[in-house]
């Protein structure tokens, strides 16, 4: 399993420092949340924020992109320095071309599938991509409850993924802390992204440990 701390919960006057720290730890994936205002009810960060980070880390870039028109920015974001980069099935109606236009990119192209939005959905796709991150929240905020109810989806996505012997690895992203990550590892959750269970903490090395020793428990 791999780790992926959410800048959405660090201080967003002092990323340099955060992401120092959270690297100590041995964290080699960031996850940086795009919010455009239309698609969620939320803004956050863009791809000037993404290049201003990229020098700072050798930690891998993991953007969750929930934002409309995302084709527009793909450009950017993998210029930018982005090494995966996610986006909404609710919210690409040409799924295939904006997948194809990530992958010619030379970036990790991932689909996101917000709670209720079934993994029917991926069955045209799932050749084509790297990735899926499913929504163990309603995208928007950091700081919300786990939806129990999609640790069942992640089960039905692994066996969907198995079914057709493909090597798609599954994030989670949303209330992910000491006791839910076992639950999705356990559905065969493989990142997982975590805001307020590491940035929220006083001690984030003990706060990221505890979290990474769930695979050996
Ligand atoms: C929510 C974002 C998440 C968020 C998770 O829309 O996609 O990445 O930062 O925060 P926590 O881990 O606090 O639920
Ligand atoms: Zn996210």
């Amino acid at each position: 399993m791999r780790l992926a701390p959410s800048l959405l919960a660090a201080n967003f006057a002092n990323f340099e420092r955060d992401i120092k720290e959270v690297e100590k730890a041995g964290i080699d994936l960031l996850h940086i949340d795009v919010m455009d205002g239309h698609f969620v009810p939320n803004i956050t960060m863009g791809m000037d924020v993404v290049k201003a980070i990229r020098p700072l880390t050798s930690c891998e870039l993991d953007v969750h992109l929930m934002i409309e028109h995302a084709d527009a920015f793909i450009h950017d974001f993998a210029n930018a320095g982005a090494d995966m980069i996610s986006v909404h099935v609710e919210a690409c109606p040409h799924l295939h071309r904006t997948i194809q236009l990530i992958k010619q990119h030379g970036v990790k192209a991932g689909v996101v599938l917000n709670p209720a939005t079934p993994v029917d959905v991926l069955t045209s796709i799932l050749g084509d991509i790297d990735f899926i991150l499913i929504m163990t929240v309603n995208p928007g905020f950091g700081g919300q409850s786990f939806i129990h109810s999609m640790v069942d989806k992640i089960s039905a996505l692994k066996a969907m993924i198995d079914e057709r012997n493909l090597s798609i690895e599954i994030e989670v992203d949303g209330g992910i802390n000491a006791e839910t990550l076992p639950l999705c590892l356990k559905a065969g959750a493989t990142l997982f992204v975590a805001g307020s269970a590491i940035f929220g903490k006083e001690n984030r090395q003990k706060a990221i440990q505890d979290l990474l020793e769930k695979d050996f428990s």
